[in-house]
This record gives C-alpha cells, structure tokens and sequence, in this order.
C-alpha cells in the first residue's frame, strides 16, 4: 500500500483523527456535489469520522445549487446535495484539507498549479481509489450521463473507505 493510502486510511477501527477531505471539479455543479453528497452518506451510514466539502477550480456557478439532473440522480441514491452551494476553490482550502480529491486529470493539473507553498495536502485523482478501468470521471455536463458518473464515484468512495457493499 502507497504511503499516502496508508496515511489516509479512515475504516472503522482507525484511531485517526477526523479526515478533511476536498472533491473538486470544473464548475462545482455536477460532479463534485455528487461525489461529496456520496462519500457524506458513508461517512454516516458507517459512523466515520470524516469531513466532506466541495469546490469547483472555476467559478462561473458559485452560489448556485448542485445541478437538477445530478441532484435527481443523487437522490435515487439516497444521497443529500440538495442543500450544496457551489463555490471556487481557496488558498486556503490547500491547508485546511487533509487530501483533495480530482474529477479528472484537467482538474489536478489545475490544483497542482495552484497549490500554495506551504501546503502539504494530498492532492489525487478520485478514482485512483477506483478498480475500474476509469482514471477520471467524466464531466456530464453536456452528455447528461450522470447515472454513470454517479455510479463512478459510489465505487471509488466505497474503496477509500474501505467498505465492501
Ligand atoms: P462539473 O460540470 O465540473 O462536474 O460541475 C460542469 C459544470 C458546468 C460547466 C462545465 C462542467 N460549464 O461549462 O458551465
């Protein structure tokens, strides 16, 4: 196990303290709501003591709610996001967060561009968590296949926690 898996390991027996975690996408409507509102019904459902934001690295939506069609698909899942604003991502969420969490690679390559100095967060690809054959989740913004991406992030969520459903 990579050191950065070890050292963010939240299962149920771990005497970490609470875990601050980031999802990140483009605009912060669809896909990161999503992943947030996913690993937020884990989180309770398994009773971990994990803290999950959201953010975009535009801002072209901030202050809005989470998409209709992904809070739809959210909500068949059992996942609450209705009550998610959208908002860019800060300086300081690079120190106040213990790893962030990109969509895609388009994404990371923006983090990694503005991560400041002094911060030593984690900064991943979601679905590296993943086994599927995705490497990043696709933005469904214009394809409307948010059930897939949805079912996306359920499984790589699954696997940073380490639950098996
Ligand atoms: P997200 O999707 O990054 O998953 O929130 C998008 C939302 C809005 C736009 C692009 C992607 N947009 O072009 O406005």
């Amino acid at each position: 196990m990579h050191l950065w898996r070890k050292e963010i390991q939240f299962g149920r027996e771990s005497k970490i303290k609470e875990k601050k975690i980031l999802m990140v996408c483009l605009g912060n409507i669809c896909r990161s709501p999503l992943a947030q509102g996913a690993l937020e019904f884990l989180a309770k459902k398994h009773s971990l003591k994990i803290y999950v934001d959201s953010a975009g690295t535009e801002a072209w939506h901030s202050g809005k709610s989470p998409d209709k069609r992904a809070q739809r698909t959210a909500l068949a899942k059992g996942w609450n996001i209705g009550s998610q604003r959208a908002r860019r991502i800060t300086p300081k969420d690079f120190t106040y967060f213990d790893l962030i969490l990109a969509m895609d690679k388009d994404n990371l390559l923006d983090l990694q561009a503005i991560r400041p100095r002094n911060s030593n967060v984690f900064i991943k690809l979601l679905l590296e968590f993943s086994s599927d054959k995705e490497k990043e989740v696709p933005d469904p913004y214009y394809s409307g296949n948010f059930e897939y991406v949805s079912n996306l992030i359920e499984k790589a969520c699954l696997s940073l926690v380490d639950i098996d459903e």
